[in-house]
């Protein structure tokens, strides 16, 4: 048993600014950050646009920026959070760039501020294309000066501990007192007790196997905040990134930037065409969801598997400067931008919904916050504005460390119950991979980027035939990570069609062939 006082699973921007922050307030009081890969693996270190942030005020101001993030969200933002988070972005930029991290600027040391889609204004702060890396490499260099912050790296969280494992029936409201982690190396599963634990655990890109997220995007978080019976919300929001680069069609595949059609590229068909301005007048730069749109219809019609980017009018000189590892990883793949069109599809980029949180990022569950990916917000509605969910997570840790800072709590006085895993067998790798690639094929068939009550039924029947298999499995089996991430994804899948049945109109990212239009009464409280 590990006693702590904050309990952080998951260490990209959303877990490490909250755990360096509150480590720096308490400097009598331990933090443990666990992550289930290297300390590194994470959404964030593969972002690349940027910080959508107004500094530029000669320009811009936030009624503008908010006025952009609520006209993507299609109707469902929450006004307040909305002002929050752009108002409050600022300052949680400069905290970010005081500990370090560096953001490309003009001759004369002014931020060089980048546009994308949905953006009325140039509002990107960005570092080159390797935004986050930056950020990422940055905040675990300040983590690494805080003396009371561990980092337990390839720990997966299993589970969190509430009164369920308690074995207590009668209580008024849950309480969180930590969570199970299994040591990935040795397969021990330890308790972690603490007095509050952060969800920042990020997205679920895995869950429709070809995604612009890496391997540890499995939904982790949402999985065991659901179990824990966690109010989880706008799971139906996925967003389809336009524009990844068409290899695999597996696993990973490389992003090509929002920001490079922000800089005046255009999107074409097999023939030539320059088709987006066919489906919006803001062409190639309209809403991530009418262009991923408008791509899957392209290709539906035309039976090609893919649509291409053209950079080849643009100067390449500033291309090169701008987007020097997009430039590398498209030549490695024998794509010379400056000649080449580059050839792009639509993958699962961004959950919009999650462990729904107040404004000061608490759960429904006592003692359990969440931030970053994984949480619900109110910021993003129907559809996220590019670049707005860095911000959303530096501002949210704040939010919280400073909610924690002012209500303390005590640490769980109790004996919790070790983990039980006594008389079960060794699960079977094949077995699991098979299952997944099976759930992945049902994702992308059936809940993907246009929908219908038809295939969301049939979904939903497919799935709780899986679902049953994999839980008596997990019940008789010796956990592993693939196993636990198999059954997460399951859960989120279950929470992503329900969602989705549940909502009866076309809203933001979401969209059904059974639905022509939006419904007028907002369906913004599902639960
Ligand atoms: P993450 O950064 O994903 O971190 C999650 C952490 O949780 C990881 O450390 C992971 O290992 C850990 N974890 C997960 N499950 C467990 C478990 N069971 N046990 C232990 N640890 C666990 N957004 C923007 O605003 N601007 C951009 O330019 C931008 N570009 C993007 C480009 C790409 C290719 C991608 C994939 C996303 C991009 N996004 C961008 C989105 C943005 O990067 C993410 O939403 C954001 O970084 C999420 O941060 P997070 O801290 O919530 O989660
Ligand atoms: C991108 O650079 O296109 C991704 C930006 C985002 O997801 O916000």
């Amino acid at each position: 048993m590990i006693t702590t006082d904050y309990l952080v699973i998951g260490s990209g921007i959303a877990g490490l600014t909250f755990a360096a922050k509150i480590a720096s307030k308490f400097e009598d009081r331990t933090v443990s950050v666990v992550t289930k890969a290297t300390a590194d693996e994470s959404n964030t270190k593969y972002a690349q646009g940027g910080v959508a942030v107004v500094l530029d005020f000669k320009e811009d101001s936030f009624k503008k920026h908010s006025n952009d993030t609520l006209i993507a969200g299609d109707g469902l933002c929450n006004e307040e959070v909305v002002k929050m988070v752009v108002e409050e972005g600022p300052r949680r930029f400069k905290e970010l760039q005081s500990w370090g991290a560096s953001f490309d600027k003009d001759a004369l040391g002014t931020l060089n501020l980048g546009k994308e889609g949905g953006h009325s204004e140039n509002r990107i702060a960005h570092h080159k294309d390797i935004t986050g890396y930056e950020i990422e490499t940055t905040l675990l260099n300040h983590i690494q000066g805080l003396s009371n912050v561990t980092i337990y790296k390839h720990h997966f969280a299993i589970d969190l501990i509430t009164e369920h494992h308690l074995k207590i029936d009668d209580y008024n409201s849950i309480i969180c007192y930590g969570a199970y982690i299994m040591n990935q190396n040795t397969g021990i599963i330890e308790t972690i007790k603490a007095r509050a634990t952060l969800l920042a655990t990020g997205g679920i890109g895995r869950v429709y196997g070809h995604t612009t997220n890496p391997d540890i995007a499995t939904g982790d978080g949402i999985a065991m905040a659901y179990r824990a019976k966690a109010y989880i919300a706008d799971m139906e929001f996925i967003q389809f990134h336009p524009t990844v680069f068409y290899d695999k069609m597996v696993g990973q595949s490389f992003l090509i930037s929002e920001a490079v059609r922000g800089a005046g590229a255009y999107l074409r068909n097999k023939k030539g065409r320059r088709f987006m301005l066919d489906y919006d007048a803001r062409g190639e730069l309209a809403s991530r969801d009418i262009v991923a749109r408008g791509i899957d219809n392209e290709l539906k019609n035309s039976g090609e598997l893919c649509v291409y980017l053209d950079c080849t009018h643009l100067a390449i000189e500033t291309v090169k400067e701008q987007f020097p590892n997009i430039y590398k990883e498209c030549l490695a793949r024998n794509i010379d931008i400056e000649i080449d069109y580059i050839p792009v599809v639509p993958a699962s980029h961004y959950l919009c919904g999650g462990i729904d949180v107040d404004k000061n990022g608490r759960t429904s569950i006592k003692n359990l916050f969440a931030c970053g990916e994984c949480s619900r917000t109110g910021l993003h509605g129907a559809n996220r504005l590019a670049s707005n969910s860095l911000l959303e997570a530096l501002v949210y840790a704040n939010t919280i460390f400073r909610y924690i800072s002012t209500h303390p709590t005590a640490l769980p006085s109790m004996n919790i119950p070790d983990w039980d895993d006594r008389g079960i067998s060794h699960s079977n790798a094949v077995f699991i991979s098979k299952k997944t690639q099976e759930l992945q094929n049902l994702m992308r068939d059936y809940a993907g980027i246009v929908r219908s009550n038809n295939r969301l039924d049939e979904a939903f029947k497919q799935l709780q035939l899986l679902y049953e298999e994999i839980e008596t499995y997990y019940k008789n089996s010796k956990l592993n990570t693939e196993l636990c991430e198999l059954r997460n994804m399951i859960n989120v899948a279950h929470l992503i069609i329900n969602q989705s049945i549940e909502r009866k109109e076309n809203r933001g990212g979401f969209f059904s062939m059974d639905y022509i239009e939006k419904s007028e009464h907002l369906q913004n409280d599902l639960f």
